[in-house]
């Protein structure tokens, strides 16, 4: 039978895939238009997104925005998940058997989605997406294609409230998408 969001969604909220699910207040699924033609990952839910089931909405989801309206890209017009959709204690890096546990459903999003761009908040994401062997800090805002998919990975924007010294280099990688989202999607306008 042919996968639905509502059908992914309800299986999502009710996944004990992994021990995540012990300390979990809500399962961040995921947010925005379910047509959109871009997609950004993150690695997966701080505090603030447990307590809301809403993916980045504490501070590192305000300057994630603060970056987007640079590109005049908003909420809008992305689709946004996380590699795991639930919590890890302390904000600690996801277990590669959390995210192995976690990964069918951003492929299944992703299938239902099929954007024209993924953009990859930082070193976790850009390895479980881009390559097993990707380096943040030589290769962020290059690009790479994939079945027609072009995908690019930028510093994560609680690296950029941390270390102010990666502003200018992922300010450059936002115009460089900003170019990219006009060469390849068809009714995203920035
Ligand atoms: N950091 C992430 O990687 N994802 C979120 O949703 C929030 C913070």
């Amino acid at each position: 039978m042919a996968d639905s969001w509502e059908a992914l969604e309800a299986e999502c909220l009710r996944c004990n895939g992994c021990a995540l699910c012990e300390k979990r207040q809500h399962v961040v699924f995921g947010d925005g238009a379910r047509d959109a033609e871009i997609l950004l990952v993150g690695e997966g839910p701080g505090q603030r997104e447990d307590e809301q089931g809403v993916p980045f909405v504490g501070p590192a989801g305000q300057l994630l925005d603060d970056m987007l309206e640079i590109i005049h890209l908003d909420r809008t017009k992305v689709y946004v998940a996380n590699i795991v959709k639930c919590r890890p204690p302390g904000n600690r890096d996801p277990l590669n058997v959390e995210q192995d546990a976690c990964m069918g459903f951003l492929r299944r999003q992703t299938a239902l989605l099929r954007p024209k761009m993924i953009v990859c908040l930082g070193r976790i994401a850009a390895k479980a997406i881009i390559k097993e062997d990707f380096r943040i800090t030589a290769e962020h805002g290059q690009w790479f294609e994939r079945r027609g998919v072009h995908m690019t990975a930028i510093y994560h924007p609680s690296a950029l409230l941390r270390d102010l010294s990666k502003r200018p280099e992922t300010f450059s990688d936002l115009k460089s998408i900003q170019a990219k989202i006009r060469e390849v999607c068809s009714h995203t306008t920035v």
